[in-house]
């Protein structure tokens, strides 16, 4: 088993405060998620993790089985089994999806040690299967003109080529059909299992009913403010979050009105 750790994690951006003191322990073969309002801190939450630079933690910890992970570059976490899914992928001119996902693949693996190439491809061809994928889909730039759902489900076929032992999901099921959802979900429930852990961030309850949470958090201004198992997310969805702000006697405000 593995454990991620986050203690007492601060994060500014810019100069201003995002994160105030995140904390969360996710192992292996749990899947997590995060809800909580628009911006409260999430994506920030999972750029801090994967280590943007424009994310300046300035105190508290990251830890990946007692190793600091704060300490390491992008490409090192990376290499270490850390996979991040972002809200709004980027799209790459000039590469092939599928020589991006040879090259991540490779990246990860020991100089010498590449992946056979038509290992690759039959791999690549079974995962593109399992999301219903059109094999067009390899070819293409690296989601250049993908639409927004098939830029979530190649975020999906990243996921599953790399084969993370942590992935951080934002907002995997935004802009998704209900076909697709059920797709995606396919995908990461195929990944469930000993060596993998999962931190998914989502506004809705109705990925949680494909993949079920063994862990629910919620996010607010910048702290998690509550934890619970999968029943919580069906409260927030029923009830919204002034209950908690009530519960909690915090503001109802988000962290960017505040500023
Ligand atoms: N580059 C930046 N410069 C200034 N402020 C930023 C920057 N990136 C994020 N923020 C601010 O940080 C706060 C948290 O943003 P974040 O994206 O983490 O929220 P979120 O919880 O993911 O929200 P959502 O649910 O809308 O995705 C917001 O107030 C946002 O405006
Ligand atoms: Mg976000």
């Amino acid at each position: 088993m593995s454990t991620l750790v986050i203690k007492d994690l601060h994060v500014e951006i810019e100069g201003k405060e995002i994160l105030k003191g995140v904390d969360l322990t996710i192992n292996t073969n749990e899947i997590h998620a995060i809800m909580g309002p628009n911006g409260t801190g999430k994506s920030t939450l999972a750029q801090a993790i994967m280590g943007h630079p424009r994310y300046k933690v300035t105190s508290g910890t990251i830890t990946l089985d007692g190793e600091d992970v704060l300490e390491m570059e992008v490409d090192e976490r990376a290499k270490a089994g850390i996979f991040l899914a972002m809200q709004y992928p980027s799209e790459v001119t000039g590469v092939t999806n599928a020589d991006f996902l040879r090259s991540a693949v490779n990246a990860k693996r020991d100089e010498g040690d590449e992946i056979p190439l038509m290992k690759f491809i039959r791999e690549l061809d079974t995962k593109m299967e399992t999301l219903e994928m059109h094999e067009d889909m390899a070819t293409r730039y690296l989601n250049e003109g993908f639409s927004g759902g098939e830029k979530k489900r190649n975020e999906i076929l990243q996921l599953m080529m790399l084969k993370p032992q942590f992935a951080v999901l934002d907002e995997i099921d935004s802009g998704l059909d209900i076909d697709a959802l059920k797709v995606v979900a396919k995908g990461i429930n195929e990944m469930r299992g000993e060596g993998f852990g999962c931190l998914i961030i989502t506004h809705y309850q109705r990925l949680l009913d494909y993949i079920k949470p063994d862990h629910v958090h919620v996010m607010i201004q910048g702290k998690v403010v509550q934890s619970g198992g999968a029943e919580l997310a069906h409260k927030l969805e029923a009830q919204g979050y002034d209950w908690l702000h009530e519960e909690l006697g915090i503001e109802a405000e988000t962290v960017e009105q505040e500023a």
